[in-house]
């Protein structure tokens, strides 16, 4: 009864997986993104139901995630976006996870290491086209890739890159970068004499750009029910996660009553203060402190005193009929009251994404077919 638990619907997964199928065409594969444990919500029984509803890659932030994953979705290719070490190359061919070369001196290291185990390594190469993060720059693509398209033992199957703007106000930021990645995509393409797999859109270039879209995109956010924004009414994607706990005390307090560290709050009236066993530990942000509101019997509730490690308290007004063990909505819906994570978010100066990510890994999933 202390702790909170994660419902995820997979129900609300599949019909969003399909939606953005529907949307994408069948040119292209929908690459989910599971890495942060696929935004918090369990990469194994999401990749489990993507793969029972048709998706045959999955993108990983590691090597860890992806391997993690690789018994859940057997046969499906993983894509893993962050730098592998060379030390990895058995493995990664063992499993066949598809890593990205990042850097010339990466690319050296991994056709190092493949070659001294007599191993050819599947690798996609990461074009920083104005992000400024991962991947050979546009301004040392002309030097630098023929040399790396001469390494023996790597076997460059595909060529990605990632937006680092898609602003529908100002569509030249995302264009350069769709040029830039066009050339550095040519010249690889020129130099090995084939065509490569190429994917550099996420969530809002495949809302926003249909330019980028090329032979997959790397799906995260809205796969999980949130970012569709104006797109909404056509895409009427649904959150997939509800977050939940129980009432653990209930206590009426006369006026002036002061509530949580250094009495940040105090009852203006009478009332019922609601303590529930989840804090900032759990991910509840300490920002959402006088300014969360939760589910009560139906009812927004506001999150009063600052939130501490692991408990939090609810105005629940006088008379409330709350009770010890009353269930509580944080993420979800309780008869006609919701609450998202964009909500959240927008009361902490964050995106969904960080919410989403924040809840802990320790609180169990709950899984609703
Ligand atoms: C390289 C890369 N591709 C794809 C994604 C998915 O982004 P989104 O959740 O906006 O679809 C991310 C997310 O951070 C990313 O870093």
């Amino acid at each position: 009864m202390n702790h909170s638990w994660v419902e995820v619907d997979l129900g609300a997964l599949a019909d969003n997986l399909l939606l953005l199928r529907q949307r994408l065409g069948a040119e292209a594969e929908l690459m989910p993104v599971l890495k942060a444990n696929a935004y918090g919500h369990g990469a194994i029984e999401v990749g489990r139901r993507s793969q029972q509803n048709g998706i045959r890659w999955f993108v990983t932030a590691h090597l860890q995630e992806a391997l993690g994953l690789k018994p859940a979705v057997d046969g499906a290719k993983i894509l893993v976006m962050g730098v592998v070490a060379p030390s990895e190359v058995t493995t990664l061919v063992a499993q066949d996870i598809i890593p990205i070369i990042t850097s010339e001196e990466h690319a050296v290291a991994l056709n190092a290491a493949a070659g001294a185990h007599g191993l050819r390594l599947p690798v996609h190469v990461k074009l920083d086209t104005g992000m400024g993060r991962l991947g050979f720059t546009w301004l040392e693509a002309g030097a630098v890739l023929p040399r790396v398209c001469a390494l023996p033992n790597l076997d460059i199957q595909g060529v990605c890159s990632h937006f680092a703007a898609v602003d529908p106000d100002d569509p030249a930021r995302a264009g350069t970068q769709l040029d830039r990645f066009q050339d550095g995509r040519a010249l690889l393409e020129q130099h090995l004499g084939r065509r490569l797999f190429a994917h550099m859109s996420a969530s809002r270039a495949f809302l926003h750009l249909p330019a980028g879209l090329f032979d997959a995109v790397r799906i995260g956010i809205l796969l999980y029910g949130y970012g569709a924004g104006a797109f909404q009414d056509a895409l009427p994607l649904r959150p997939v996660l509800q977050w939940k706990t129980r009432v653990i005390q209930v206590k009426s307090v006369p006026a002036d009553f002061p509530v949580g560290y250094y009495g940040s709050w105090r009852s203006t009236q009478p009332t019922d203060i609601a303590t529930i066993a989840l804090g900032y530990d759990d991910g509840y942000l300490r920002a959402l402190s006088n300014k969360g509101h939760v589910l009560i019997h139906g009812v927004r509730r506001p999150v009063v005193g600052r939130v501490s490690m692991n408990w939090i308290t609810v105005d629940c007004g006088a008379d409330s009929g709350v009770r010890v063990g009353d269930e509580v909505v944080l993420l979800g819906r309780q008869a006609d009251a919701e609450i998202w994570a964009d909500e959240l978010a927008g009361l902490c100066g964050t995106i969904a994404y960080e919410i989403l990510t924040c809840i802990h890994p320790h609180l169990e999933r709950r899984y609703i077919s």
